[in-house]
């Protein structure tokens, strides 16, 4: 079966971008990256893109008149490269309405809380901040509000008593690197239907008990 081609954006450091690179390079997985976009001329993601072979461009907001500009650029990259599903992938734009309804369901993003919580940014901070007990990742469809979309993948991490921001997204990106992976994998086996804000997965299973955070040992 052809395998599903994708187009990753990004802003910065890439390390998702680098997780869908490398499941990629896994055999019998059924995606490949096709073109890299990032938004910032010296986003390390890129080095993962070109150490791949993978096409690269930098397309920067200020090079553009007009946001829509701008966009029309990501959008002309994407679909000359044959890009059939787009990733954000730490790509800290919010893309336009127009934009997000062209590529409706075949747009999605990772989110570092478990949504509809934590939406936007500083999420790890917030979720100590209120105390809660255990956070996670979130891959969704994309829609035009920010951090909303229907669901496809989400892991849970506990909150320990002592995390700091810092170890918290850490624990929480390594939960992002299985979770996107996952997510793409099964949108391009064809496993995925978006019903009104929700995703059935064909063949999909799910844990099914109670996990708690602390133990009580
Ligand atoms: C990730 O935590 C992602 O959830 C958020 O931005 C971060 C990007 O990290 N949207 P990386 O660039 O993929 O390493």
């Amino acid at each position: 079966m052809a395998k599903l081609s994708l187009g990753v954006l990004i802003s910065g450091r890439g390390s998702n971008l680098q997780a869908l690179i490398a499941a990629c390079a896994s055999p019998g997985y059924p995606a490949r990256v096709v073109q890299v976009i990032s938004d910032q001329p010296d986003a390390s993601g890129l080095a993962h893109a070109v150490r791949a072979g993978i096409a690269a461009r930098t397309l920067v907001r200020g090079d553009f008149s007009s946001r829509s500009a701008f966009e029309a650029a990501i959008d002309a990259t994407l679909r000359d490269a044959g890009v059939e599903l787009v990733c954000l992938a730490g790509f800290m734009r919010v893309l336009s309405a127009d934009f997000v309804a062209g590529w409706r369901d075949r747009l999605i993003n990772v989110h570092p809380s478990l949504l509809p919580a934590f939406k936007g940014l500083d999420t790890h901070a917030r979720v100590l901040a209120a105390g809660a007990r255990f956070s996670g990742a979130t891959v969704h469809f994309v829609r035009a509000e920010v951090d909303a979309g229907p669901i496809l993948v989400q892991c849970t991490v506990p909150v320990a008593d002592d995390d700091t921001a810092e170890t918290l997204a850490a624990r929480v990106l390594r939960g992002e690197h299985r979770c996107y992976p996952l997510a793409v994998r099964l949108i391009a086996e064809g496993r995925v239907a978006v019903a009104g804000e929700r995703v059935h997965i064909a063949g999909a299973t799910s844990p099914s008990d109670v996990v708690i955070n602390p133990t009580e040992d």
